[in-house]
C-alpha cells in the first residue's frame, strides 16, 4: 500500500505531533485476533518456498504468531535489541514528511487497527496485518534495517527537491513489491506481497507480469499502479546490493531524471536483464482477481 498519500493535514485528535497513538492492546476484540491468526495461518501455507530466507527469518525471531495481534510492548524489545527499531502506532496514513522523519529514526509507522473479516483479501489502506506481518520481519535484518532508515533521510531529501514521485518508485518497487534472487530461485520480500495471499502466488507464478532485474535509475522512472496486482516486479540480487546501490549521493540521478520521460508499466527496455517476459494477460483482461 502506499504510504505516500494522506488525508489529514494534522495529527487528528488524540494523536501526537508526530502522529502516534496507543496501541491499546487491551482494546481489540476477540473478532480482531481471530483475523490475525487467520490471516496468519493462511500466508504460512504459501510463504515457505515463496518468501525470501531472511523474511522468514525475520518472522521467526519475532515470534508473530502467539496468538492474536502481537502486542508491541512485547514485539518492541525484540526487534530493538535485532536492530534498533521499533514499531509505532499511528491513526492511518500519515504526510510523507512525517513518515520520512519516523524512518529517519528507526521508528516504523504500523496503522493500528485491523481489516474486517469480509476485506480478509483486498483493502485500500494498510491495517496492522500489512504493516506488521509484512514490513516488520524485514526490519530485523541489519541491512535492510540501514536501508529503510536511509530511505527516510532521503525521502527529507528528495522532497526539499521536488523529485518525491521518483523515490517514491523506489520504496513501491523494493519495500512494497520487490522480489529477490535467492539461492534456490526467485523469492519474494516486499511487503504488499508477502501479506498478501493471492499476490504471493501471482508475482512468482502467473505468466503475466513482467520480472526484470533491478536497475536503481530505472525503477524510479517507472509507473506503477496501486489498485491491483502489479504488471512489472524488479529482481534485487540480495540487500546488500540494494543497500550499495543506493548508498551512492542521489544527487546526479536526480539531475538526469529530472529531463528523462517516465517508462511505462509494461515496457521491456533493450538494457532491462529479463527474467520473465511477461504475456501482460491478467492486465489486458481488466485485471482485479
Ligand atoms: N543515497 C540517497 C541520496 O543521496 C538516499 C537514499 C538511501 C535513498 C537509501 C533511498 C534509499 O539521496
Ligand atoms: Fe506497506
Amino acid at each position: 500500500m502506499s504510504d505516500f498519500e494522506h488525508v489529514f493535514d494534522a495529527p487528528p485528535e488524540g494523536a501526537a505531533a508526530d502522529w502516534t497513538i496507543p496501541q491499546d492492546w487491551a482494546s481489540y476484540s476477540e473478532v480482531e485476533h481471530r483475523t490475525w491468526d487467520t490471516l496468519y495461518a493462511r500466508q504460512m501455507k504459501i510463504l515457505p518456498g515463496r518468501a525470501a530466507d531472511v523474511f522468514l527469518k525475520g518472522l521467526t525471531a519475532l515470534d508473530l504468531n502467539t496468538g492474536g495481534i502481537p502486542d508491541f510492548a512485547v514485539m518492541n524489545p525484540k526487534l530493538q535489541a535485532l536492530t534498533g527499531w521499533t514499531v509505532v502506532c499511528v491513526p492511518g496514513l500519515v504526510p510523507d514528511d512525517v513518515f520520512f522523519d519516523h524512518l529517519a529514526n528507526r521508528r516504523f509507522p504500523s496503522g493500528q487497527f485491523i481489516r474486517k473479516p469480509d476485506q480478509l483479501d483486498y483493502l485500500q489502506e494498510p491495517d496492522i496485518f500489512h504493516d506488521v506481518f509484512g514490513h516488520v520481519p524485514m526490519l530485523s535484518d541489519p541491512d535492510f534495517a540501514d536501508y529503510m532508515e536511509a530511505y527516510g533521510k532521503g525521502g527529507q531529501r528528495a522532497a526539499s527537491l521536488g523529485v518525491l514521485q521518483n523515490l517514491a518508485r523506489l520504496y513501491w518497487y523494493t519495500v512494497e513489491f520487490g522480489l529477490m534472487q535467492d539461492a534456490d530461485g526467485l523469492r519474494i520480500y516486499g511487503a504488499g506481497i508477502v501479506s498478501s495471499a493471492t499476490e504471493s502466488v501471482f508475482s512468482l507464478e502467473d505468466p503475466s507480469p513482467n520480472r526484470l532485474g533491478f536497475d536503481l535509475e530505472r525503477v524510479m522512472r517507472t509507473l506503477y499502479r496501486i489498485d491491483d496486482f502489479q504488471q512489472v516486479y524488479f529482481v534485487i540480487d540480495s540487500i546488500e546490493q540494494l543497500k550499495r546501490d543506493t548508498l551512492q549521493d542521489f544527487g546526479p540521478i536526480y539531475g538526469r531524471l529530472k529531463g528523462a520521460p517516465d517508462i511505462a508499466i509494461d515496457a521491456i527496455l533493450p538494457t532491462d536483464a529479463v527474467f520473465t517476459r511477461g504475456t501482460q494477460a491478467y492486465a489486458a483482461r481488466g485485471g482485479r482477481f
